[in-house]
């Protein structure tokens, strides 16, 4: 019942040091520009403008911080859970110096976070893992950061061709150490994979 509650947005953070301060299990979504992070998120939670989307790739350009509502965050009335949707990887429509950043930030968050119990990495499910999202699984590797593969926007292709992109996906990422050993295939715009997604992200926050 976790993901029928009120969401909110507590924090926008644009560096490392607005971090808030280590609480509750995080769990964060990665992936390429556009790839559908931002809603996704909203799916999830069934709140259509919560995080912000775009046609647009580069929308999203801080650690952005969501947690269901009705905690004070006083004492032990801490939120169990926070969901953090994150700016992408790779094109964006957006000054250079900007996209640096982000993506500085992006990576030192992912190989940096104590709290951070599961990353989410998003591909679209019409292009695949690409070289980007690669370097990207090779850092989690590293940095021994749990993550799972989670196709978005299966409602673009045949859904004929869902569980062989599955398969395939799986023998591309079956020798890495730090995946989880099963990829999940979703539609925000259909509603498509989402429980199995909140199931998995509700283990993932309590392991
Ligand atoms: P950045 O914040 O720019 O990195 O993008 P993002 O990964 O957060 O993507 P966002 O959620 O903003 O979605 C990008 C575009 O893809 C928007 O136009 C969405 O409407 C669209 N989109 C997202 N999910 C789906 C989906 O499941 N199906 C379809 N058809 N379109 C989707
Ligand atoms: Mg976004």
């Amino acid at each position: 019942e976790l993901f029928t509650q009120a969401w909110i947005f507590i924090r926008g953070v644009p560096a490392m040091k607005f971090l808030p301060p280590e609480g509750p299990p995080e769990i964060a979504f990665a992936g390429r520009s556009n790839v559908g992070k931002s809603s996704l998120i909203n799916a999830l939670v069934n709140q259509k403008g919560l995080a912000r989307t775009s046609n647009t790739p580069g929308r999203t350009q801080e650690l952005n911080y969501f947690v269901p509502g009705g905690f004070s965050g006083e004492g032990t009335d801490l939120p169990p859970m926070a969901l953090v949707d994150m700016p992408g990887y790779g094109y964006a429509s957006a000054p250079k110096e900007k996209v640096d950043d982000w993506t500085k930030l992006v990576f030192d968050y992912l190989k940096g976070r104590v709290t951070l119990k599961r990353v989410y990495v998003l591909i679209d499910a019409r292009h695949g893992i690409k070289a980007k999202d690669d370097e990207v699984l090779s850092l989690l590797d590293k940095a021994a950061v749990s993550y799972q593969i989670v196709l978005t926007k299966t409602d673009k292709i045949k859904a004929a061709g869902v569980p062989r992109l599955i398969e395939e996906t799986l023998q591309k990422i079956k020798k890495r150490p730090a995946a989880f050993p099963f990829v999940l295939a979703t539609s925000s715009e259909k509603s498509e994979g989402l429980d199995e997604l909140r199931a998995a992200i509700v283990l993932a926050a309590n392991g």
